[in-house]
């Protein structure tokens, strides 16, 4: 497939896990992809590791500065985007109890603020015809006890799914959500669980095991592309049945 042929994509927090498996995806469907992170060692590494058809910038998706620097470069580098990929987050997996305001707001600075302003200061560079992807998580569809914040700012990074649908629709953008389920990453790696943490926790999936980044990207993509031209607003919960059924 080609399908992202002649088209460029940024990808936040593209260094590692679901944003570095899509940047290959989009890369081998023929796109020009720009990666973000906070460090230009893992930028340079996952640059290198994409090859000629991807860029890197440095640029913390929570700070406002970086993120208007990081779409200066791009305009400089491609003028235009068709299509971005609002991947950069973090966990924060601790008690309700346990939660200080330093924690509070550094969660949603990233996973919601830096989100919403990604994809405001996008705007001028998104094509009509384009696509915004944004990686929510499966916390938004059921609750779990060290997720509180974590889950809510997903649940309002997935909101925005909806709302910019409708506010950017007439623009000719499309803007979607992924709801990953638990996927064997650097943020939550399957080898560093205990076999009885790994058991109860694939127990509770029909696929019964981790999913992999390749599997994400894939959707990712899908949603990018014009093959999703009639999808707008929606969530799409790649879990391997977690969220929507329960293991026989
Ligand atoms: N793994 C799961 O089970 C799971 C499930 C549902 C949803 N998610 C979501 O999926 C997305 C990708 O996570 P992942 O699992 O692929 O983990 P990951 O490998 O740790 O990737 C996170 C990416 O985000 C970047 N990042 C983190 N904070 C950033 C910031 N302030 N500014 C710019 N980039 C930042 C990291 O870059 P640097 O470290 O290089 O800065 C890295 O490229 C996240 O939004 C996460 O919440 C994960």
């Amino acid at each position: 497939m080609n399908r992202f042929t002649g088209k460029t994509v940024l990808i936040t927090g593209g260094t590692s896990g679901m944003g570095l498996a899509t940047a290959h995806r989009l890369i081998s469907e023929g796109a020009q992809v720009i990666v973000t992170g906070r460090t230009h060692a893992r930028v340079d590494a996952a640059t290198r590791a994409l090859g000629p058809d991807a860029s890197g910038v440095v640029a913390d998706a929570a700070d406002l500065g970086a993120v208007d620097a990081l779409m200066e470069t791009v305009r400089k580098r491609h003028g235009h985007l068709d299509s971005l990929f609002a991947n950069a987050g973090i966990g924060t997996f601790l008690p309700f109890e346990d939660i200080t305001e330093p924690d509070f707001d550094h969660g949603v600075d990233v996973n919601f603020k830096g989100v919403f302003f990604t994809v405001q200061k996008a705007l001028p560079l998104l094509v009509a015809g384009g696509s915004v992807v944004i990686n929510a998580s499966w916390t938004l569809h059921r609750g779990n006890s060290v997720l509180t914040l974590y889950s809510a700012a997903k649940a309002a990074a997935h909101n925005l799914a909806r709302t910019l649908a409708a506010a950017l629709g007439p623009r000719g953008i499309r803007v979607n959500s992924v709801s990953p389920g638990y996927i064997d990453t650097p943020m939550y790696p399957a080898a560093a669980l205990s076999t009885a943490e790994e058991e109860a926790l694939t127990g509770q999936i029909v696929a019964g095991r981790f999913g992999r980044p390749e599997e994400v990207a894939a959707a990712v993509a899908f949603l990018a592309s014009s093959d999703a031209s009639y999808i707008n607003g929606q969530d799409l919960v790649i879990d391997g049945g977690l969220v929507g059924a329960v293991p026989a």
